[in-house]
């Protein structure tokens, strides 16, 4: 009897270390394709040679946390709590056709940031600028075109991927566990309403629709060309809509949500402005309403990286990052009248589950 009941454990076992396994092949083969940015970010931008270059290289510390981290996604999709799929297998030839955009690319993104030019727009994109708020009328990142083109949507999640080592997307899926153990009454969604603000191109939307295929979801972001690519990312998922719109102005009725849940999207606003999305996410969460967030980690959350948080912002365009790092969302959450607050870590990001 042991015998056969060791024997699925043993299976389950297995495959989360085949999972773990592949996710660790996959981080390694980003890091790899990162090691030429600095490099053309140097000819390009000889300020950045100032910067002590620390960023992007993975030290023990770093890589036992991201070991740590792909463990835990195999173990979350061994058991169940989302699918394998999440793991979508790329074609190689599109996957290295736009890393070589992401080259190319890098270059101007590294002039624009030796000449310091955080508003520069393409004509196409600037149509877009009216009506958007000022904090965000500008080039993120120095990325081109800010989140204003259907170009920068479509390198953008590999760009991060590239940033962070190929730990990004399960950074992302870090806060789908929290979410799971909330509704565990509802495993499969049915019945509940989640609201994603700065849904971006639907990168976490579509885990988050996997993890709950019955739930309605609402994604919702500022950019127009990012969402275009969030409707062709999310077409298999009917329950799933988008529509453009401010975290901080929710076009929403009192109490209509389950959860409100952001992915990366905190570091890239003003204190006020993140004070509005915490009190616009309260007012439309149901009584019982979680509000789940995942997003860099804080000064007070990590002595080992404080040197990062201090250099990020040095070597992209976050002007309000190093605000962000100084004041812990746990803290506002709390003044925004949330209580039960938890948080986790996952790498460089932490998540945060907060109750209404
Ligand atoms: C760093 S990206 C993260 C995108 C996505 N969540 C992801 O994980 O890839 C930040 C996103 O926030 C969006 N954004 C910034 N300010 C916003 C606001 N006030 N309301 C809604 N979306 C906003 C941007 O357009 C962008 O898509």
């Amino acid at each position: 009897m042991p015998e056969t009941e060791s024997i699925p454990q043993k299976s389950i076992m297995k495959l989360s270390h085949l999972i773990h396994g592949f996710q660790l092949g996959r981080s390694a083969l980003y890091f790899l394709e990162s090691q030429p940015l600095p490099i053309i970010r140097k000819i390009f931008d000889p300020s950045s040679r100032n910067t002590t270059g620390r960023l992007g290289k993975m030290d023990q510390y770093s890589f036992q946390l991201v070991n740590q981290l792909l463990k835990q996604d195999a173990l979350n999709i061994t058991e169940g709590l989302y699918p394998l799929t999440v793991l979508e297998l790329e074609r190689p030839a599109p996957h290295f056709k736009r890393l070589l955009k992401i080259f190319a690319d890098a270059a101007f993104m590294a002039r624009r940031r030796n000449n310091k030019a955080s508003k520069a727009f393409s004509r196409k994109a600037k149509q877009w600028l009216e009506d958007l708020p000022e904090y965000y009328q500008r080039n993120f990142h120095y990325q081109t075109d800010g989140y204003l083109s259907k170009k920068s949507a479509e390198i953008y999640e590999h760009q991060v991927e590239l940033l962070f080592a190929g730990t990004a997307n399960a950074m992302r899926r870090s806060i789908l566990r929290p979410l799971k153990d909330q509704f565990k009454s509802h495993p499969t969604g049915r019945g509940l309403r989640f609201l994603e603000v700065a849904c971006g191109r639907g990168t976490f939307t579509k885990y988050l629709a996997q993890a709950f295929p019955e739930a309605e979801i609402v994604a919702m972001d500022l950019s127009h060309p990012y969402l275009q690519v969030a409707k062709d990312h999310l077409r298999a998922f009917p329950r799933v809509s988008i529509q453009q719109g401010k975290a901080e102005d929710l076009p929403f009725k009192d109490a209509t949500f389950d959860a409100v849940v952001s992915v990366f999207l905190f570091h890239e606003l003003p204190l006020e402005v993140r004070k509005q999305v915490l009190a616009e996410s309260h007012r439309v969460l149901k009584e019982t309403g979680l509000a789940a967030m995942v997003d860099s980690i804080q000064m007070h959350d990590d002595s080992n990286f404080e040197w990062a948080l201090q250099e990020f912002p040095k070597s992209f365009h976050e002007p309000f990052y190093k605000n962000y790092v100084n004041h812990p969302m746990e803290e506002l959450f709390s003044t925004s009248g949330f209580s039960q607050i938890e948080t986790g870590r996952a790498f460089l990001s932490k998540y945060l589950t907060a109750q209404k």
